[in-house]
């Protein structure tokens, strides 16, 4: 049941009457219902800056409003994490790990809750919101192995008595800037590898999205707490855009993480690298699915609808590129329409929703454009186009998911190059798989991309260097729904960032080379003769 509430004047807030929906949500995962709360934590909940409301986009409703930090309060906080980071490289790693798996404990015991919290807040079908909180539980799992692996190396020295070590020392202060679309996920990838790696993390949330953050916090901070490890090893700081370039551009951050838009990402790599700080960007995604003649269509299928309808097409890896072999383009456009034409929006907590809210009213507005720049270049609309207006969907930001078929194949026209955040997808005709591949990488993004093949030759192809170029290469498998196990992220204007499994705890550390002279003598490397004649 969508509650028809709309937005309350802020005087009244106090004595505001939330709906059941919401506040039964607020109430399982501790925020108040009646009252401003911190957005603020180092160690202690705080709050004195300015004010941003929490609001819900199947509804309208403000959930809370919450009180960010003064200028001076993120000093402050950045301060004593820089602290916390002092006491907390000193804990051995296996005993880091040790508190990262009490931290998966308690966050899988309030699983439902925050995935519930996270459909309440974003706007996605809850079973993505619990899933988003399992990826944090399953990063935590990775990251308690982890403790105990991160190894460096010891490495074979050119002159007798001597040994080279290579050492992971821990990095010191890593800023996690988050977007709202994985508004729990994408902080969990950061703070598990941060812990693991023994750094201590800020946090700094999308704006629209601080209740998500205030209750990951919470469960987090009562861990460490427990352990005795000064919670600023797990700071929070909401804020609006002057928090964020405070952040961005302070010395005592080492490692900026951001996820965002290409837009503001090119603004925090430059600020970032100006001050010769470390970064990790996870920016834009275009990302395309190629269905080959063999695919198994009753697999693509499926596939394609779920890449490009699920989280209503907010997610960085959704897919918004469709080629489709000539052969079975009209099969599957008949079998995705009929998808898509059974596909209800509805509130995201309900069982069986598919299709939730967009995030914001103002996503509604892209997403509006959008659909009539393809009008204006004479696009075929094949379903979908249109917000819904009526009764009770007016209150939220609900938009129908979109098939467009656009005149142009060239993937240097405006509308195959840009990603939109919304549920549009354009599709297009190939005759050969080398034309697909080309098209898959002409955009400046280089995120996903997936291919539907039986054929081994084209999957050898594909995953080769002639193949896709983007950072995550399916076969198979659609273009969203990455595991943690592998490193996340993309290519090109997507940052090169790399996330999560693989590798990525490599760029959380500091690495040391040490070389080690066990012997008598001091020789130098490379034969260099350099004789220091005592002087009489
Ligand atoms: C994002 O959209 O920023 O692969 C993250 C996925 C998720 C993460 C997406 N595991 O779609």
């Amino acid at each position: 049941m969508l509650a028809a509430k709309r937005v309350l004047p802020a005087g009244r807030y106090l004595t505001r009457a939330l709906s059941t929906r919401a506040s039964g949500i607020l109430s399982s995962v501790g925020i108040s219902t009646s009252d401003e709360i911190y957005g603020v934590y180092d160690g202690q909940w705080k709050g004195s800056g300015e004010i941003i409301t929490s609001t819900c986009p199947t509804t309208g409703e403000v959930l809370a409003r919450v009180k960010t930090a003064s200028p001076k309060e993120l000093e402050e906080a950045v301060g004593k994490t820089r602290e916390a980071y002092k006491v907390f490289r000193n804990t051995p790693a296996p005993l880091r790990g040790e508190i990262l798996r009490q931290i998966r404990e308690a966050l899988a015991d309030k699983r439902d809750a925050l995935g519930a919290l996270v459909s309440l807040e974003m706007g996605k079908i809850r079973t993505e919101g619990v899933g988003e909180v399992q990826e944090f539980v399953d990063i935590c799992d990775y990251a308690v192995g982890l403790s105990r692996m991160m190894n460096g190396r010891v490495i074979a020295s050119e002159r007798p008595g001597h040994s080279i070590l290579e050492v992971p020392n821990p990095l010191g202060v890593v800023a996690v800037l988050s977007a709202f679309n994985f508004p729990v996920a994408v902080y969990g990838w950061n703070l598990a590898l941060s812990l693991a790696a023994g750094n201590a993390t800020i946090w700094k949330p999308s704006p629209t999205t601080p209740l998500c953050s205030i209750a990951v916090t919470t469960i987090v901070s009562r861990v460490l707490e427990a352990n005795g490890v000064p919670g600023a090893v797990a700071s929070l700081i909401t804020g609006g855009k002057e928090t964020g370039e405070a952040i961005v551009a302070s010395p005592d951050v080492e490692l900026v993480s951001f996820t965002g838009s290409e837009h503001v990402g090119r603004i925090v790599g430059k600020a970032v690298q100006s001050r010769f700080g470390k970064s990790i960007l996870e920016l834009g995604g275009n990302n395309a699915s190629i269905v080959m003649p063999d695919a198994d269509l009753s697999l693509a299928v499926p596939a394609v609808f779920f890449g490009a309808v699920g989280t209503a097409g907010q997610r960085c890896t959704s897919t918004r590129r469709l080629y489709l072999h000539r052969n079975i383009a009209t099969e599957f456009l008949e079998r995705l329409q009929k998808l898509y034409g059974a596909v209800t929006p509805a509130d995201p907590l309900a069982d069986n929703t598919l299709l939730g809210p967009l995030h914001t009213r103002a996503a509604c507005d892209t997403y509006e454009q959008a659909v009539q720049h393809l009008k204006s270049i004479d696009a075929e609309i094949l379903t979908g186009g249109n917000r819904y207006t009526q009764p009770p969907l007016d209150v939220g930001n609900f938009v129908q998911p979109t098939i467009a078929i656009p005149k142009s194949v060239n993937p240097n026209d405006h509308i195959w190059k840009t990603e939109t955040f919304a549920p549009i997808l354009n599709a297009a005709i190939f005759d050969d798989f080398e034309q697909a591949i080309e098209w898959n990488n002409a955009v400046p993004q280089g995120l996903s991309s997936s291919l539907w093949t039986r054929d081994l030759r084209n999957l050898g192809t594909w995953i080769g260097p002639s193949g896709s170029d983007t950072g995550i290469v399916n076969v198979n498998v659609g273009t969203s729904g990455a595991e943690i196990g592998a490193a996340f992220g993309g290519n090109k204007s997507t940052g090169w960032g790399r996330e999560s499994g693989g590798d990525a705890w490599k760029q959380y550390v500091r690495w040391s080379a040490c070389t080690i002279n066990f012997s008598d003598a001091a020789p130098l490397a490379q034969g260099v003769n350099f004789p220091a004649y005592d002087v009489e």
